[in-house]
């Protein structure tokens, strides 16, 4: 069966595995934060690089997504292509190669970089300035994750008076198309339009992340006040994650970056979603019971990913369909299930598995069949599915 001979089929006909997403739990997961943003006055960027998908982003557009956010440079032309702007590009873009082909995108959509370090600005700017375009840029903050971003409002500040001097005060070269629908005011090359943060680490409880959450916002409200007396634009606050985002209008954040929402995991388990709430699933099939007490599926490493479980929770996905099964091994085409006392299996036998990690697990997947009531609808190709660079 092609993927398109699957238009009309119900799941439990699809070859396994297949990655299936539920129409109803997606639009409706999408409906829930747009209208949280909406009701909260936020702009949505959702992070596209949870689904890599048009037809996903035009349902988040036409919900009210603002803007996307991608973290990688080929996202950033494939979505561009696609006509979907504007884009910011969450990610420390690093290389002359990368710097020219965002300034590629900026010719064709808004383009907002965020950046924690004057080097990057440097080369971006020198690309723009070849190219005749131009971009807005976040000055990033390290929110507590210890990943990427500068680590205080001092900091931050420095960096962008530094990025203001050398983006150059005239005009862009060329008379590129500048990044008007992000709120590009400056006449530079770049310009500097507020910060940004991924409170990555922020998980649990409501109570939990409600109490981290408010660090993280007294690190952007010192940021804003410094940015803000000291004359540089800080109208954009750029935050959120899925676990934090229904918090964010507690904090002074303008902007949320959202991306797993719109399909779920076992990774946001312990911020209220349930295996109910999430759409994609992994339809897999048993291969083998030789064992005793155990089945086999045919979802590996290489379908599911290798995401390991979320902290407090254990296996390698959750069997939505069999309550109490715990896949306790998971090779690159195997997952290795042991069954509850006293359950059976038989060869053949259908599971739908959550993964421990969607985004990661989508990734691995050409496409996506899309299904309502059990029926695929349409199929989906995730347009920059493994586009790492
Ligand atoms: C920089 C950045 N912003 C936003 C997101 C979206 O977070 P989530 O997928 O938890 O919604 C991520 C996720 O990794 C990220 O790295």
């Amino acid at each position: 069966m092609t993927a398109a001979d699957a238009i009309g089929r119900h799941v439990l006909e699809l070859e396994t595995p297949a990655l299936v997403v539920d129409l109803d739990l997606l639009e409706a997961n999408i409906a829930r934060a747009a209208a949280y943003a909406e009701l909260r006055g936020l702009a949505l960027w959702p992070h596209l690089k949870t689904h890599k998908t048009v037809e996903v982003a035009a349902r988040q557009r036409a919900a009210g997504a603002v803007g996307f956010t991608v973290a990688k440079s080929r996202e950033a032309e494939l979505f561009a292509a696609a006509g979907f702007g504007p884009l910011l590009l969450h990610y420390p873009a690093w290389g002359e190669e990368k710097w020219r082909r965002l300034a590629e995108v900026a010719g064709q959509v808004p383009l907002t970089v965020a950046l924690d370090g004057l080097g990057a600005a440097e080369g971006l700017a020198r690309a723009l300035r070849a190219r005749g375009t131009r971009a807005d840029v976040l000055v990033e903050l390290d929110a507590g994750m210890g990943r990427t971003g500068v680590a205080d409002a001092h900091e931050a500040l420095a960096l962008a008076q530094a990025i203001e001097r050398i983006a150059g005060g005239g005009a862009a070269a060329g008379g590129g198309r500048g990044a008007t629908g992000s709120g590009a005011t400056g006449g530079g090359v770049l310009h500097v339009a507020g910060i940004s943060c991924y409170p990555g680490h922020v998980r649990g409880t409501l109570d939990q992340v409600r109490a981290r959450l408010a660090e993280v916002d007294a690190l952007l409200c010192a940021t804003r006040d410094a940015f803000t007396r000291a004359g540089i634009d800080c109208a954009r606050i750029s935050g959120g994650s899925t676990a934090t985002l229904q918090l964010s209008h507690e904090t002074c954040m303008t902007e949320v970056r959202a991306g797993n929402y719109v399909f779920l995991d076992r990774s946001e388990a312990r911020g209220g979603w349930s295996a109910a709430d999430a759409a994609l699933r992994v339809h897999a099939a048993v291969v083998s019971t030789a064992v005793p007490g155990r089945m086999v599926l045919d979802a590996g490493a290489k379908t599911l990913s290798e995401a390991g479980p979320p902290a407090g929770l254990t296996g390698w996905a959750q069997v939505a369909t069999a309550p109490g099964a715990e896949v306790v091994a998971l090779n690159e085409e195997h997952a290795v299930c042991v069954l509850p006392q006293g359950a059976t299996a038989r060869v053949g036998d259908r599971h739908e598995l959550v993964p421990n990690h969607a985004c990661t697990c989508a990734n691995l997947h050409p496409f996506l069949y899309a299904a309502r009531g059990g029926v695929v609808e349409e199929v989906w190709p995730l347009i920059a599915r493994g586009e790492v660079r």
